[in-house]
């Protein structure tokens, strides 16, 4: 019986694949590599030892994915498959709603064909939208100030119906918030194409020499510095709560829905100068205007993590800054050669 994880040759997927790989599970990969990279099957066997079934496919290709389900046994879905730049799903609504939507869609209805329901969704705490006091809580009425935060709502709300309709199926929605850093080993981590629109890895090509200085956007907010106020969660943290949501959605039907966060929040000015001072590099940056659509604080309610699955952080963020400049400097073109 494997795992099937979709979009894991991605940055998430990929560092939620290896987790699963060392705990013995079988895994079987579908990417079509829009936002990734062949290289990280390759740094993925190097790391655990293993090679997990890949085809390179479109989620949204019916077909495809039916030959899959028929060629493989598959146990459980982990959905990271999605566009998610934010600003570009402003720019490009169609393909953002038709990508995203359709993916969950195709996906759950080829599920149901093979009578597999567990799934684990990527979600996102975009969906917490901008009206909402911070810390965060799963039981917040959700919105969207862009395409992209639209389409994990409309997805969550695809998914919650799916589970109304059919209390067979196990649906675990999990909402990430500011998912930095890198495996230990430095062979996988962060690798936007283009000019980085995340932070970290805009600071990280800083250092690495990539781009000039960081653009801090804005340091008016009300917050303790002025700059804006996220919650940053290792990446590994992140994958390691997909294991443990992975583990619930064996043990629980229905619709389960969890902050994945570490509960603090971190301002720009305090991250770049953590980046500065672990990896004794510089990072020049000036202030600049705010950016549209940024809210000035978000961090998580994580308790529910805890409390449902024993899950919570346990990197700090030192630890997301060390990690991240070994992969950086280990690989100062990401995964290109
Ligand atoms: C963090 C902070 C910026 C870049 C986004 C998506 C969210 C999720 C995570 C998918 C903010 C500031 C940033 C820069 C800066 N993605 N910043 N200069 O916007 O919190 O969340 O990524 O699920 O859906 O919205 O992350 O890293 O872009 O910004 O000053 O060059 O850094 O204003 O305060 P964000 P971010």
């Amino acid at each position: 019986m494997s795992v099937l994880v979709t979009g894991g040759a991605g940055y998430i997927g990929s560092h939620t694949v290896v987790e699963l790989l060392n705990l013995g599970k079988n895994v079987v990969i579908v990417d079509n590599f829009y936002n990734s990279d062949k290289e990280v099957l390759k740094r993925i066997e190097q790391i655990t030892g293993k090679r997990p079934k890949f085809y390179q496919e479109d989620v949204t290709d019916k077909a495809a994915l039916i030959n899959i389900f028929e060629q493989e046994t598959i146990e459980a879905v982990i959905h990271f498959a999605g566009y998610k730049a934010v600003g570009e799903s402003v720019q490009k609504p169609v393909e953002y709603y038709h990508n995203n939507l359709m993916s969950t869609i195709v996906l759950v209805e080829v599920m149901k064909m093979f009578g597999v329901k567990k799934l684990v969704f990527s979600s996102s705490a975009t969906v917490y939208g901008m009206h909402h006091e911070v810390p965060f809580v799963e039981n917040m009425s959700t919105s969207a100030t862009n395409p992209y935060g639209y389409t994990k709502v409309m997805c969550e709300q695809i998914l919650k119906d799916v589970s109304v309709s059919d209390n067979e199926w196990s649906i675990v929605l999990l909402r990430y918030f500011n998912p930095i850093g890198a495996h230990e080993s430095g062979l996988i981590g962060e690798d936007p194409s283009g000019i980085p629109n995340n932070l970290m890895p805009y600071i990280s090509q800083v250092a690495v020499g990539k781009l000039e200085h960081v653009n801090v956007f804005g340091n008016d907010y009300d917050t303790p510095d002025g700059t804006g106020v996220r919650d940053y969660i290792h990446i590994v943290d992140l994958a390691k709560g997909h294991v443990k949501a992975l583990e619930k959605a064996n043990t629980t039907k229905g619709t389960l829905i969890y902050n994945l966060g570490s509960g603090q929040g971190t301002s720009v000015l305090e991250l770049i100068h953590t980046f500065m001072k672990v990896t004794k590099q510089d990072v020049p940056y000036i202030i600049g205007e705010r950016r549209s659509g940024d809210i000035a604080t978000c961090y998580a309610d994580a308790t529910r993590a805890w409390n449902d699955m024993q899950w919570k952080t346990e990197k700090t963020l030192e630890d997301m800054c060390r990690d991240t400049w070994r992969w950086q400097s280990q690989n100062p073109k990401g995964y290109a050669k």
